[in-house]
């Protein structure tokens, strides 16, 4: 039998538009699942958005609509970016279609009657910030205020029901215990095993509201009308979208076929406390099976802030869509693609990270334009013009490229199923530098003007199937840009019967297939300044990549010109030396929440190994620039003009990524 594969996201507020921070985790879903899929699994993948929450209702209110009407627009605006970002779910769950709320009620009585006595009426009171939807004990709350939002929370008193979470701390730690692949990534599991050990709290489940779903006990104190509180009733979605709560066949089949869960994915906001505290519990409440993992990742920040309305700078998906395209002139297919690789090459999944538009950009340029874009179109522009447009017939001769996959598979494969997907990316380049330089050095137009036919004819068919390989290990990154490439080499019709394990299979195009006319998959856009030296962005390290604009004897800088520079202590943590750069040092140093790749003109006055380990302060706002092939993400501060004479260091340690200012 096939192995089933059921993942979901969180369901999103629907009281605004998706963002890049929503997008972001439902592209990381959408990719495990292709991955899934191209396993050859039973993948069912759900999203979809939560729509009872207090929240919703007053953003309604707000912008003049009847709750209903304002969800429904609102989830179709969330459908509709999906859409346009190939986000390949089975299903959209809404907390107020019927299927939901009928399996909440169900879900409440499977409780009671499974543990009769973990719901029981009492009264609640206690600090809520409605914006949060969330109760906060006296120690949370900081100045009166929110701890997570910084609004001002109510002391709310009213009848409620609880739901008696402290009883299931022991059950809970000995199920992580059991179960260490539960939570993900590792030290995320630490912070939920201490949150459990000290002590779990009683958890109000309903609130007095009309906007919700009625809760189906009543209370023997309140006439009230109850519904239930908006986490208790989101969590379950997780069942309802797979048929839970239904008695049609169909339903029970594929309830029964999914459950439980292979993997939650959420962010880190919503990852301790909810879904690796509470869900299981009231799992466990319910007689229900647990699911195999939750993964909790990491947030974006826009240009160094937090994203917020307030500030002004959230990201909507198809705005910066729609801005890539008219800065580098590509499809928005192509655009969406750009945002998706950016999004989980440019930072390890489970971190936070930086979202900064020049480092979009760059990356478009070398990683999309130079590197793969470039690869695709030389390829079958030689096809074309030097063997007539036909894939030649495979042959024994060469294998330099099939043997370089052969050895970056089982990396590449250990890295997506462990969600390491920038690490899986970064060897896929190495897939596609490596091809680019195999055609620098077999020189495919030298071969065809000396009519070495048979050489020729290999390096092509040897390329050819490395471009075939690449749509497949790039199809859960780039969708549309790996079904683009098929297209290109005349497979569009094969493409969707290429598996994971077919990456390896060098017979996946027929002999003799005509390949199509070969388009331009990346332009070379515009790259966008982060306020850094224009000398760096054009790929020329400073004189000693030290040097730096030094403003002695020059005129003086205001506070705020100065704090836009944004310096960091960061840790060496690899250095090498650049290939034909005798001044050049490449090195990879540890900024807390990320690792950087750093070019810096020291080379001639230190050694690689005597840098390992030291912490060096970064320039981490400087535009990203090319140097010898390799992308500099920063510069590294030091003393001296015409050469480094010392490195800046700090005299005592401090964690990576701690700011200078
Ligand atoms: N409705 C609840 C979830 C209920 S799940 C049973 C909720 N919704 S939300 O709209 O606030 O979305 C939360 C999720 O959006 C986060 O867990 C995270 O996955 C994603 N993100 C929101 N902002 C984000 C960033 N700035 N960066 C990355 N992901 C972000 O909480």
């Amino acid at each position: 039998m096939r192995r089933k594969f059921y993942i979901t996201t969180p369901i999103y507020y629907v009281n605004d538009v998706p963002h890049i921070g929503t997008a972001y985790c439902t592209i990381a879903a959408d990719i495990i699942a292709r991955y899934h899929r191209l396993l050859g699994e039973d993948v069912f993948f759900l999203t979809g958005t939560d729509e009872n929450a207090i929240k919703v209702a007053r953003a309604a209110q707000e912008h003049g609509k009847h709750p209903q009407e304002f969800v429904d627009e609102l989830a179709q605006q969330f459908q509709d970016v999906w859409k346009a970002f190939n986000i390949s779910y089975d299903d959209f769950i809404r907390t107020t279609q019927q299927r939901h709320r009928m399996a909440v009620v169900k879900f409440i009585e499977q409780i009671t009657r499974h543990s009769p006595d973990v719901i029981y009426p009492s009264y609640y009171e206690g600090w809520y910030c409605v914006f949060e939807e969330t109760f906060y004990t006296d120690e949370e709350i900081v100045d009166g205020k929110c701890p997570e939002c910084g609004r001002q929370v109510q002391l709310v008193r009213e009848p409620a029901f609880y739901f008696r979470l402290s009883s299931f701390s022991e059950k809970l730690l000995r199920f992580y215990e059991e179960h260490p692949e539960f939570l993900a990534p590792d030290f995320r599991g630490h912070e939920v095993i201490s949150f459990v050990r000290s002590g779990l709290k009683d958890v109000a489940i309903t609130r007095v509201s009309k906007w919700g779903i009625p809760f189906p006990i009543s209370h023997p104190e309140s006439e009230g009308h109850m519904v239930v509180y908006v986490w208790f009733d989101a969590l379950v979605n997780y069942l309802s979208g797979i048929g839970y709560g239904s008695d049609e066949p169909e339903d029970v089949e594929k309830f029964n076929r999914y459950w439980p869960a292979d993997l939650h994915l959420v962010g880190k906001d919503i990852y301790t406390r909810f879904h690796c505290t509470m869900w299981p519990a009231m799992l466990i409440a319910a007689g229900l099976e647990l699911p195999r993992c939750v993964f909790g990742h990491g947030f974006w920040n826009i240009e160094g802030e937090k994203m917020s309305k307030s500030k002004g700078n959230v990201i909507e998906p198809v705005s910066l869509a729609n801005e890539i395209v008219s800065r580098t002139g590509c499809t928005f297919d192509r655009a969406v693609d750009a945002i998706r690789y950016f999004l989980f090459r440019e930072v390890s999944f489970g971190l936070d990270g930086d979202f900064q538009r020049a480092n979009l950009y760059a990356r478009f340029n070398s990683d999309l334009a130079n590197d793969l874009g470039n690869l695709v179109q030389r390829v079958l522009v030689m096809v074309r013009r030097f063997i007539g447009g036909k894939v030649p017939p495979l042959s024994d001769a060469c294998g330099e490229l099939r043997g370089l996959l052969s050895e970056l598979v089982p990396t590449i494969t250990q890295a997506m199923d462990g969600y390491e997907f920038s690490q899986a990316l970064s060897a896929i380049w190495e897939v596609v530098r490596s091809s680019n330089r195999f055609i620098e050095r077999r020189a495919p137009w030298q071969l065809s003007k000396e009519g070495r036919r048979q050489e020729l004819q290999d390096v092509l068919r040897e390329l050819l199937d490395v471009l075939s390989s690449l749509a497949i290990m790039l199809s859960p990154f780039m969708p549309s840009t790996a079904f683009e490439i098929a297209r290109q080499m005349g497979a569009c019709h094969l493409f969707d019967g290429w598996r994971w394990e077919h990456i390896l299979r060098f017979d996946k195009l027929p002999d003799g297939l005509s390949t199509s006319e070969p388009q331009v998959l990346f332009p070379k856009g515009e790259i966008v300044h982060a306020g850094a030296s224009q000398s760096a962005q054009e790929g020329e390290v400073r004189k000693a990549a030290c040097e730096g604009e030094t403003t002695m004897g020059a005129q003086y800088i205001t506070i705020d010109e100065f704090k836009r520079l944004d310096l960091r202590a960061v840790k060496v943590v690899h250095a090498e030396q650049i290939q034909g750069a005798d001044k050049l040092l490449k090195l990879e140093v540890d900024m807390g929440t990320e690792r950087r790749t750093v070019v810096a003109g020291i080379a001639q006055e230190f050694a690689p190994e005597e840098l390992i380990g030291k912490t060096l302060v970064l320039v981490a706002n400087l535009t990203p620039a090319k140097i010898r092939g390799v992308i500099s993400q920063g510069m590294i501060l030091a003393a001296g003009e015409d050469k480094p004479l010392a490195l800046v260091t700090l005299d005592r340690e401090v964690p990576p990524g701690t700011k200078i200012s």
